[in-house]
């Protein structure tokens, strides 16, 4: 497979980087070891700086895996703060509990289990920061649902959006992706860039990450 990223720079680009709390390393070693799929750390902190920068006291994430990302975004919560992550695997939310819980972040954040699509219509908005990274079949269908939950001026971050790559014609001769995920998240690229509700930062970071602004309210 060809990195997105040299390693070397990635390696730079990591040395560089402080995480905001001590149990970030050892959740994704221990993801990474289980083969859980999380975003890497250079994401990580682009979340928790996207967090910050726009002053986010509610946030969703669809998505949890075993709390990663949750809990870079949650280092930028102010405590009075909320951070709805919606999650369907009952063994990675219980582990996304536990790390929240040691990190004194369980206060902020409410891991909710089952289909993200039959909580969507449930969730009262507006947030300031929507966190997409889960099933990318869904991304395209979910787009017209999660724009009425962000306020004017807030984000809908995506992840995979390169998808190792896959979704670039030309990048690579060997696909090792699902087609079905790569079609999708390919479908959901040109959406989301020619949604009229949305301007959008299209970013090479980790595997690609979508940051899209909410400019229009309609
Ligand atoms: C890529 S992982 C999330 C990684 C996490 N955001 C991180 O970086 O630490 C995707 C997760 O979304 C969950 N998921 C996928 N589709 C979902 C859905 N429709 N509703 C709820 N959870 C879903 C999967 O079980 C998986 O744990």
């Amino acid at each position: 497979m060809r990195p997105l990223t040299p390693p070397a720079v990635a390696a730079y680009l990591d040395g560089l980087s402080r995480p905001p709390h001590p149990v970030l390393p050892r959740i994704r070693a221990e993801g990474l070891a289980a083969g859980v799929p999380i975003v890497d750390a250079l994401t990580g902190a682009l979340l928790h700086g996207l967090t910050r920068a726009v002053g986010a006291t509610k946030v969703l994430e669809i998505g949890t895996a075993i709390g990663y990302s949750t809990v870079w975004m949650a280092t930028a919560l102010p405590p009075a703060a909320l951070l709805v992550s919606l999650e369907r695997d009952q063994a990675r939310a219980a582990a996304a509990r536990g790390y929240l819980a040691e990190a004194g972040l369980d206060d902020r954040v409410n891991i909710m289990i089952g289909e993200a699509d039959r909580y969507l219509h449930k969730l009262a908005g507006p947030f300031d920061l929507i966190f997409q990274d889960g099933d990318k079949t869904q991304y395209a269908p979910m787009l017209a649902k999660l724009a009425p939950l962000l306020r004017p001026g807030g984000l809908l971050v995506t992840d995979n959006i390169l998808w190792d790559g896959e979704v670039v014609p030309g990048f690579t001769d060997t696909p090792h992706k699902n087609a079905a995920d790569t079609a999708a998240i390919a479908a959901y690229n040109a959406a989301l860039a020619a949604d009229p509700h949305f301007t959008t930062i299209w970013l090479p970071v980790g595997d690609g990450v979508a940051v899209a602004i909410r400019t229009s309210h309609e």
